[in-house]
């Protein structure tokens, strides 16, 4: 837990709510939170739903790892403590966009069961979906998009996830997304399914 610095300040309460965004949107806001190794697939689900969501009319938005530290996070690394305030920081953002009443995809390694429970913990019930980008090392390894698992391996990159940093594995998402053998197609169109069959999208 961040410790609170700042005091004298009250809690602003509105006049228009969530209801009325999500009245005016069409749409149930919710964080999809996606985890999984790098290479897993996360950011290209991610981007892919999005645009589905967008040709369909619905507010969709993208949080993504490395795009994050660029900005907000620039200052946290790869240390235990640092993705954990990396997490932490984005569960808040995402709690925002979520009570804005957008359809939020957080693409991030995500690799403790911990920090993701910790955003589950702080989310209204159904807010927060965590989906399992399922894909093992030696697939993520195969594909090796970014060149990372090389360099890890060469040892020129300390605590890579997967290889010299741990993975822990959710142990009851709401849904797993089997990259290995899925397209990404398949696997955009099962989450975009899921979301119909929970209700988070309402007919127009
Ligand atoms: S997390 O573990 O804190 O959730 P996050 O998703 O933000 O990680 O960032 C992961 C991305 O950072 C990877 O996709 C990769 O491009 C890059 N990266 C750089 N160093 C590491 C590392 N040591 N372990 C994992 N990813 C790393």
């Amino acid at each position: 837990m961040a410790e609170q610095k700042s005091t004298n300040i009250t809690w602003q309460e509105r006049v228009v709510d969530r209801a009325a965004r999500e009245a005016h949107l069409k749409q149930r806001g919710v964080t999809i939170w996606l985890t999984g190794l790098s290479g897993s697939g996360k950011s290209t689900v991610a981007v892919a739903v999005e645009k589905m969501l967008m040709d369909q009319g619905r507010l969709a938005y993208v949080l993504d790892g490395d795009n994050i530290r660029h900005g907000l996070n620039s200052n946290l690394g790869f240390s235990p403590e640092d993705r954990t305030e990396n997490i932490r920081r984005i569960g808040e953002v995402a709690k925002l966009f979520t009570d804005a009443g957008v359809i939020v995809l957080t693409s991030f390694i995500s690799p403790y069961r911990a920090d993701r429970d910790a955003v589950r913990a702080k989310m209204q019930a159904g807010d927060f979906v965590e989906v399992y980008v399922s894909a093992d090392v030696p697939t993520c390894e195969s594909r090796d998009v970014k060149g990372l698992y090389a360099k890890a391996r060469a040892g020129q990159i300390p605590e890579f996830t997967g290889i010299s940093a741990p993975y822990e594995a959710p142990e009851k998402p709401e849904l797993v997304l089997d990259t290995a053998n899925q397209t990404v197609e398949e696997s955009a169109g099962k989450l975009i399914q899921y979301l119909r069959d929970k209700g988070y999208i309402l007919a127009k």
